[in-house]
């Protein structure tokens, strides 16, 4: 199936403007086997194998947000400047909001839904469901590399969700998507810094350089397997907006041009892959 646009305001029958010019939600579902129809608002409504891929999504949404916490954590006071410390703790106040926010999903579908939101605030470092979020971060290039790169993956999946069937899963998205962009603003501005004032900031242009090389390859395997049966049923059942193929070509060309601006080299788009 092709493609669907992003959405916004521009495309016909997407939104609408209420009076006072605010953007009303979208109710009908926009693409795939029921589009047309009513967004899903409750999780009786929900085909029972719809209901397990938000369950089984937003289990792992929600491990790599409180990971994510526990690898920013030791930065918090030793990031090198004031305004880096304060954007640390933004960081991991937003991260722990997406968290509860993916929970809250997870809270429609009973005890299901309780039994794995315990499960997920029992996770300590090292036990988190995908590699990028088991690797602390030793220097700070790894805190730059990672929301520059893994951060940008988040905001993929995120735009995948936008205006999905379901309705709750999409009306948390316009929020968790501002405040990610501001991570991965901060990631890009931090290697920047890194590579062109150097240790007069903190680092070294190698430093940064052997981040990158590190976090890229574990942010591409955060797109799944190729030909995915998963990522397919996502889009026949209107969750999800891409293949994971897609997604990841759309990724890296953004990547590619963008530390061409900073000035740094990613390696192959193959090199060190686990998730083929
Ligand atoms: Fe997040
Ligand atoms: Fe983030």
């Amino acid at each position: 199936m092709a493609t669907p646009a992003p959405p916004g305001p521009a495309r016909a029958g997407a939104s609408s403007l209420k009076e006072g010019g605010t953007v009303a939600p979208v109710r009908e579902i926009l693409w795939g086997s029921a589009a047309g129809g009513h967004k899903y608002e409750t999780a009786e409504e929900l085909d029972p194998d719809l209901a397990k891929l938000i369950v089984k999504l937003m289990v792992v949404q929600a491990d790599t947000e409180f990971a994510s916490i526990q690898q920013h954590r030791p930065w918090l006071d030793r990031a090198p400047t004031l305004e880096d410390r304060w954007i640390e703790s933004r960081i991991v106040a937003d991260e722990a909001r997406h968290g509860l926010q993916a929970c809250r999903i997870l809270r429609d579908f009973g005890e299901t839904g309780q039994k794995f939101i315990d499960e997920l605030l029992s996770k300590r470092e090292g036990q988190h469901k995908l590699d990028a979020f088991n690797m602390p971060f030793d220097t700070w290039g790894d805190v730059g590399a990672f929301t520059c790169f893994v951060d940008r993956v988040g905001v993929y999946q995120l735009r995948a969700f936008q205006e999905c069937s379901y309705g709750p899963l999409a009306r948390a998205m316009p929020l968790m998507l501002s405040e990610e962009q501001l991570h991965l603003n901060f990631g890009s501005s931090v290697l920047r810094r890194m590579v062109k004032d150097g240790p007069k900031y903190y680092g070294s242009k190698a430093e940064a350089q052997a981040a990158v090389t590190k976090w890229y390859p574990r942010a591409l395997d955060m797109f799944g397997h190729s030909n995915s049966e998963t990522s397919r049923r996502a889009i026949e059942f209107g969750l999800k907006r891409w293949t994971n193929e897609e997604a990841r070509a759309r990724y890296i060309s953004e990547v590619t041009a963008l530390m061409g601006t900073v000035g740094l080299d990613l390696p192959p788009a193959e090199f060190d892959r686990h998730v083929l």
